[in-house]
């Protein structure tokens, strides 16, 4: 039997600078340890380069003997892995939809699937289990969260001809003003969790990056509502403020999203429905239809959320209503609502300023605030919690809403 040809791998007048250590690599590829590769070419330098690159490899170099032709120098390969991923490990599964129910710290940023080299930094994402921040519904609502994008310049008739009452006016800007303050809170509260979530749970981190794209969008919509008669913005309550920096001051994710986007913004439904119901002028109507839209997507991976993470851990609920018992009574001595707030809403559903009519408009808030319970306590109910316990809870909520 005749030996196998010994392999050649002709470089021409390519230097090693100019990456022909890509072709000296692929060519000792498929040889076992100890086996020889000739290399030619032409370029002065290539003996020494080959030396210094085999030296790191692990390869060895011998010279040619005489009767070698044009072969510059004979590579001897190491047994040393050439492939330096031999002992990388892939960040959770082989393809990219292979995710894990424990992301490793030590992937860092690296996409989903990619081979990680061992060692470097370890970024501080302190959420890596994946019930702690899944939701299946989140790939396709995100997908469907960035379809609806809307943009306020083209979709918003700003110029849209009317003129308010000043008292309804200010009703409006006062509303709005308090629309801002909570938006403001949402927008921090996503962002802080964002921040904390391993990479591997991508699609989650896009959902919630697209929502603070939303909360961006509705603080401008509002403000720009607010400004738009050239009036002053409404008033910002101690209590408000108080409530908010109690969903602020929440640390654990679940908890944080659970009172921000199931009790909170789900609340908020309620209220933009009402506020498109009573708009005095079309602005706002548009306004806070759009909003709307965009809260009813950030209420639903909430409950999602949740309802995955309460399936698999059932000390999930006593902890949700440890929160919103604790809160209840960090917020007991607090004004709840802002006045200005609650007024402004009588004045809108009232329309105008006759004692049927605010009566009706009081009523109507008393309504949309049985409502608002009404939905929360839907919602408590459908995370599985008893119906006395959902009802008690929903109770619980603060004034401010957010
Ligand atoms: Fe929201």
């Amino acid at each position: 039997m005749t030996p196998p040809p010994v392999p050649i791998v002709d470089l021409a007048d390519l230097g090693f600078e100019e990456g022909a250590h890509l072709l000296v690599r692929r060519a000792l590829k498929h040889l076992p340890p100890g086996a020889e590769l000739g290399v030619t070419g032409g370029d002065q330098a290539l003996p020494d380069q080959l030396r210094t690159w085999c030296r790191k490899l692990g390869h060895h170099v011998r010279l040619p003997d005489d009767g070698d032709a044009n072969v510059r120098a004979w590579v001897v390969r190491g047994s040393a892995d050439l492939d330096r991923w031999t002992q990388a490990q892939r960040a959770g599964g082989a393809t990219p939809d292979g995710i894990v129910p424990r992301a490793d710290p030590s992937w860092g940023l690296a996409a989903r699937g990619a081979l990680v080299e061992p060692g470097g930094p370890v970024p501080p994402f302190d959420l890596i289990d994946r019930d702690l921040v899944w939701a299946d519904i989140a790939p396709g609502l995100y997908t469907s969260a960035v379809a609806a994008q809307w943009n306020p310049d083209v979709v918003i008739q700003w110029d849209a001809e009317f003129t308010l009452p000043d008292e309804i006016e200010r009703a409006v800007v006062q509303v709005m003003t308090y629309l801002v303050e909570n938006k403001q809170a949402a927008l921090v509260v996503l962002a802080r969790l964002l921040g904390r979530i391993h990479p591997h749970f991508r699609e989650v981190q896009q959902l919630l990056a697209v929502q603070i794209a939303d909360e961006a969008r509705h603080l401008e919509v509002f403000s720009r509502r607010a400004l738009l008669k050239g009036g002053v913005l409404g008033t910002s309550s101690v209590s408000g403020r108080e409530s908010l920096g109690t969903l602020l001051a929440e640390p654990d994710f679940s908890l944080a999203s659970f009172l921000l986007s199931v009790l909170g913004e789900g609340s908020f439904l309620n209220l933009l429905s009402f506020l498109d119901r009573h708009a005095p002028d079309p602005v706002t109507r548009q306004v806070t239809r759009l909003t709307r839209q965009d809260e009813a997507r950030h209420v639903a991976f909430g409950v999602a959320h949740l309802q995955h993470q309460a399936a698999v851990d059932p000390a999930l609920r006593g902890r949700l209503r440890t929160v919103v018992e604790r809160r209840h009574e960090a917020l007991a001595g607090t004004g709840g609502m802002n006045e200005d707030v609650f007024e402004a809403l009588v004045t809108l559903a009232a329309g105008e300023w006759t004692p049927a009519a605010i009566g009706r408009g009081h009523e109507k808030v008393r309504l949309l605030q049985r409502e608002m319970y009404e939905g929360r306590r839907h919602r408590l109910i459908r995370l599985g919690f008893p119906a006395n316990e959902a009802a008690e809870l929903s109770s619980l909520h603060t004034r401010n809403l957010m």
